[in-house]
């Protein structure tokens, strides 16, 4: 797990931008999650975090804000072959934690990954429960008539 030893977390930049957009379309292809693109990445560079292990970037996550007590966990991936040794995890658990000392109380995911998202401390709550600004930005996704994504969130005081 050599990967761990010199991981970093830390805010994305520009010079991320290009590794970011290759793992995140890489899974979006398989339908995984939304492709982002260049434009969306650039303009959005602030609420992103990449896992860098010193050679090149293995992981990213992106936050979005949807009201004072709620923010989006969104486009988080990590490398193939980075996969299954605790960056998604650590990431997760990085803006949570930026949540939690901006004052937000919950941190919802969008997922197919429910036990990976159980492990960082998220439960499953019903879809209706949460607020209509959360699907605001679904009307572009081919998905939205039948989403099957589970809704899930955690409290950001007892993560
Ligand atoms: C889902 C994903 C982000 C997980 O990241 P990861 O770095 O591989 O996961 P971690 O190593 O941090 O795993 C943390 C824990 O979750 C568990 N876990 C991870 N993926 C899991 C899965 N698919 N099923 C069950 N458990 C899983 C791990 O075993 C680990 O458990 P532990 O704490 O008891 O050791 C990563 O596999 C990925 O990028 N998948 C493709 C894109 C995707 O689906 N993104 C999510 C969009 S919401």
């Amino acid at each position: 797990m050599s990967v761990t030893k010199t991981l970093t977390v830390r805010q994305a930049t520009m010079r991320d931008v290009d590794q970011m957009l290759e793992i995140i379309n890489q899974y979006a292809q398989q339908g995984l999650m939304l492709p982002r693109t260049k434009l969306s990445v650039c303009e959005h560079l602030q609420s992103f975090v990449v896992a860098h292990d010193g050679e090149s970037v293995i992981g990213v996550a992106g936050l979005h804000i949807l009201w004072e007590d709620l923010a989006e966990i969104r486009s988080l991936a990590i490398a193939e072959k980075a996969k299954g040794m605790g960056v998604g995890k650590q990431l997760v658990l990085h803006l949570v934690e930026q949540c939690r000392l901006l004052g937000i109380n919950r941190v919802l995911a969008l997922t197919y990954q429910k036990a990976f998202f159980e492990k960082c401390g998220f439960r499953v709550v019903a879809k209706e429960t949460l607020p209509q600004k959360v699907w605001k930005d679904c009307i572009n996704c081919s998905k939205l008539p039948m989403c099957d994504e589970i809704a899930m969130i955690v409290e950001t005081a007892t993560a």
